[in-house]
This record gives C-alpha cells, sequence and structure tokens, in this order.
C-alpha cells in the first residue's frame, strides 16, 4: 500500500483500515489530511480484495475537528469557491462498501462529522462527541445539523450545535449516534471483529444491505419499501444466494464467491 504524510494505512485480510495521524494537532482535519484520506478511500473501493474498511485515529482523538489554523483566514470565497469541507471529506459518505468509524477520544466538529459519514461507529468508552464550531463563530458545514439530526433526533442535535458541549460515549450510545460502546482498549480489536465479520459475507450483498438502509434517510416509506424489495429480489440473481441458503439447509459453512 502507498504511504501517506497524515494517515496511516494497512489492510488486514479483507479489511482496509486507515488511522488518522497528526498527532500533534489531534487529528484536525487539514486540507492535508482530508486530501490523503480521499485518495485511501478511493483506492480501497478500487480494490476488488477490500470488502470493508475502518476509519479510526489515536487514543486521544478521532478528530478534533477542521484545522482552525488553516481555516481561520480562509474568506468566504474560498469556501464558497472551493466547497471547503465536503468536497474532499464527503468520500467516505459515498463508499459503496461497508464502512465503520472506530472513535477513541475526541470527535469533534469536523471529526464528529466525519465519524457519522461512515455506515456506523464503535466508540470507545473515552470518546468525545460535539459540534463546539458556535464557540469559534461558525456552524458545522460537513452534516453536523443534519446527520447529526437525523441520528440524535432535533432536541439533541439543537442544544449540541447551540451550545457546543461534548457527549460522553454513553450518551451518544443511549442518543442512537453510536452503535456500540466497547472499553477503550478494546476499541481496534472490537471494530476489526466487526468490520472481519461483515467481510466474510458476500460483498454484493453487505453493499446491497448498505444501499437499503441508506435508501430509508432518503424516502417515504413506501418508496423505501419498494425499494428494499427490489434489492431482495435482485438478491436471487446472485450465486451467493444460492450459495447461502444451500449451506443452510445443508447444515455446512457457506463458501461465499462475490458473485
Ligand atoms: N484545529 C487545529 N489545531 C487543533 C485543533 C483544531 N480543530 N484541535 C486541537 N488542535 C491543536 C491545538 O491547537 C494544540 O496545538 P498546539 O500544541 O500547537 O497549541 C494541540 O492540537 C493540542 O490541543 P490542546 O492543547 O487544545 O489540547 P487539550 O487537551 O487542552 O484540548 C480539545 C482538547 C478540547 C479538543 C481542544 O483542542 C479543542 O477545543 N479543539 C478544537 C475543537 C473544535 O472547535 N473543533 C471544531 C472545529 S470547526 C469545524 O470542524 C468546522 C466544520 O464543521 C467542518
Amino acid at each position: 500500500t502507498e504511504t501517506y504524510e497524515n494517515i496511516l494505512v494497512e489492510t488486514k485480510g479483507k479489511v482496509g483500515i486507515i488511522r488518522l495521524n497528526r498527532p500533534k494537532a489531534l487529528n484536525a482535519l487539514s486540507d492535508g489530511l482530508v486530501t490523503d484520506l480521499e485518495k485511501a478511500l478511493n483506492a480501497f473501493e478500487d480494490d476488488a480484495a477490500i470488502h470493508v474498511i475502518v476509519v479510526t485515529g489515536s487514543e486521544r482523538a478521532f478528530a478534533a475537528g477542521a484545522d482552525i489554523k488553516e481555516m481561520a483566514k480562509f474568506t468566504y470565497q474560498d469556501t464558497y469557491l472551493n466547497d471547503f469541507i465536503t468536497k474532499k471529506w464527503g468520500r467516505l459518505a459515498t463508499c459503496r462498501k461497508p464502512t465503520i468509524a472506530a472513535v477513541a477520544g475526541y470527535a469533534l466538529g469536523g471529526g464528529c462529522e466525519l465519524a457519522m459519514m461512515a455506515d456506523f461507529i464503535i466508540a470507545a468508552d473515552n470518546a468525545k462527541f460535539g459540534q463546539p464550531e458556535i464557540t469559534i463563530g461558525t456552524i458545522p458545514g460537513a452534516g453536523g445539523t443534519q446527520r447529526l439530526t437525523r441520528a440524535v433526533g432535533k432536541a439533541k442535535a439543537m442544544e449540541l450545535c447551540l451550545t457546543g458541549r461534548m457527549m460522553d460515549a454513553e450518551e451518544a450510545e443511549r442518543s442512537g449516534l453510536v452503535a456500540r460502546v466497547v472499553p477503550a482498549a478494546d476499541l481496534m480489536d472490537e471494530a476489526l471483529k466487526t468490520a472481519e465479520k461483515i467481510a466474510g459475507f458476500s460483498r454484493p450483498v453487505t453493499m446491497m444491505a448498505k444501499e437499503s438502509v441508506n435508501r430509508a434517510l432518503e424516502t417515504g416509506l413506501n418508496d423505501g419499501l419498494l425499494f428494499e424489495r427490489r434489492v431482495f429480489h435482485a438478491t436471487f440473481a446472485l450465486d451467493d444466494q444460492k450459495e447461502g441458503m444451500d449451506a443452510f439447509v445443508n447444515k455446512r459453512p457457506p463458501n461465499f464467491t462475490d458473485r
């Protein structure tokens, strides 16, 4: 795999791992970092051997937000013309393969927004989530007012965006922002175990499941149900559906071929 300045990239079997790595700035999402992230995500998306992507940070910080030192001097024209922020960061949200954010420490501002672009978040018990943009004279710009509201509902999203307060992992799980909280020491083991479990299934079927769940956030119920049913029907065109069901009937483990 390629080497990058601001992230560490490795693969474990069918799992691609991206570790944000600007420790001195608590993984603040500089232009250099998000450029690296976009490239690494593109490479994993294009690699047929990779089934699942895990994005993580350090024990102290997943990411403490957009790089305030870099951003402080931007003009409106800079932000508008470059479509500042989502142009590069948004790549995580458009991945077709399943993605997991493994979050320890601070996930603030853009860090929280990046985590929310993953399919789900597994949090260490020391994780802290928040949208503190209001405290520095701006508002969330990469989904904080939208994805957070869908995840935790209006009351809590409004309170977090208006006060900038952080919520801990326990509150984040209780309110639906994170799928699961694990002891900080076990975060990567648990995230990898979960990723490997998904990676063991049929790649097209995991992608279809993801696509269908995401549809729920874009449509009314009946359109969503129709979308789901059509994709469900489509799984019957796959060798892996035949294999999975035959394996169950004959009490043997399935051997999926991603076809
Ligand atoms: N941008 C740039 N540098 C950052 C940073 C950020 N978002 N967050 C932390 N750092 C830097 C600090 O400046 C500091 O660098 P120096 O050692 O050179 O001074 C280093 O990381 C360590 O940080 P602290 O000394 O502040 O560490 P702490 O433990 O005292 O505090 C913290 C940790 C509470 C996370 C604090 O760093 C903090 O509040 N960070 C900013 C959080 C924030 O406001 N994020 C939102 C950014 S706006 C945004 O993301 C816009 C958007 O929606 C896309």
